[in-house]
């Protein structure tokens, strides 16, 4: 871990806080603080535990990398973290669709902090089948943007070969068991699950859950955009 400070200013308004990365930098206003807050702590656990658990299996093999990838990434702030964790090889895919262009700030912020490891691809995650398998996938803050959100956590789950972790927006209007809505309340697209109906999927997939987590994104005031779950998935 470097312990050079780094100064992000100049790039304006940014989706996450990068303090944690020993960096000043401004954050947007509105929703953007509280909810990294809220999900920052949950997901760097799972990045901790994942990675740690991935070098000791490959610990015996010097030819392997440890690869990550972080579906979604808007900015690239995981993908980002995970280079700074110790991960050999980083890649963050977004479609670029958000008017606010952030995706497009990714590349800056990764050469301000001088990250070499770290790249971007701009894809939409329709797509998904056809982007490399890698040790690690996050798929972070998106499958309640998609409409099929079923079909893409089961890509996420094949494009990964040690750990997946899910990070998904659920509405707390009701936590009925068999709830699903796309598209999403108030919007024109993306889709909602219940905490209930949510964690019913992951068990009818059958995945191994090593550790799952719900919170509330306080940034966000429609209840059926506030609450938030997550999974540390092994394969
Ligand atoms: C809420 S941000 C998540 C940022 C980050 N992963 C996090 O959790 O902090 C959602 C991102 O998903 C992207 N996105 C939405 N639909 C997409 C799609 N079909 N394919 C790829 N990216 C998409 C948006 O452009 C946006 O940057």
């Amino acid at each position: 871990m470097s312990n050079k400070f780094y100064d992000l200013t100049a790039l304006g308004p940014l989706y996450h806080n990068y303090s944690a990365f020993g960096a000043v930098s401004i954050q947007c206003k509105g929703i953007f603080k509280e909810n990294q807050e809220a999900k920052e702590p949950i997901i760097l656990e799972y990045l901790v535990d994942s990675i740690a658990a991935v070098i000791m299996k490959y610990k015996h093999n010097a030819n392997s990398e440890i690869s990550f990838a972080e579906l979604f990434c808007a900015d690239g702030y995981y993908a980002m973290l995970a280079e700074r964790l110790g991960v050999d090889t980083t890649v963050g895919y977004d479609n670029d669709a958000d008017p606010n262009g952030f995706f497009k700030m990714a590349p800056k912020i990764a050469e301000a902090l001088e990250m070499e490891k770290v790249h971007f691809e701009k894809e939409d995650m329709n797509n998904i089948s056809a982007l490399p398998q890698c040790s690690i996938v996050a798929n972070i803050g998106g499958l309640y943007h998609m409409s099929n959100p079923e079909e893409i956590l089961k890509k996420s789950y094949e494009m990964a070969k040690d750990f997946l972790i899910i990070q998904t927006v659920v509405s707390l209007e009701n936590d009925r068991a068999d709830y699903f809505i796309s598209p999403a309340p108030g919007w024109s697209w993306g889709s909602r699950f219940s905490r209930s109906s949510f964690d019913c999927m992951i068990k009818r997939l059958g995945f191994t859950v090593v550790k799952q987590s719900f919170n509330e994104l306080r940034g966000n005031a429609n209840l059926s955009d506030r609450g938030s779950i997550y999974y540390l998935i092994k394969k």
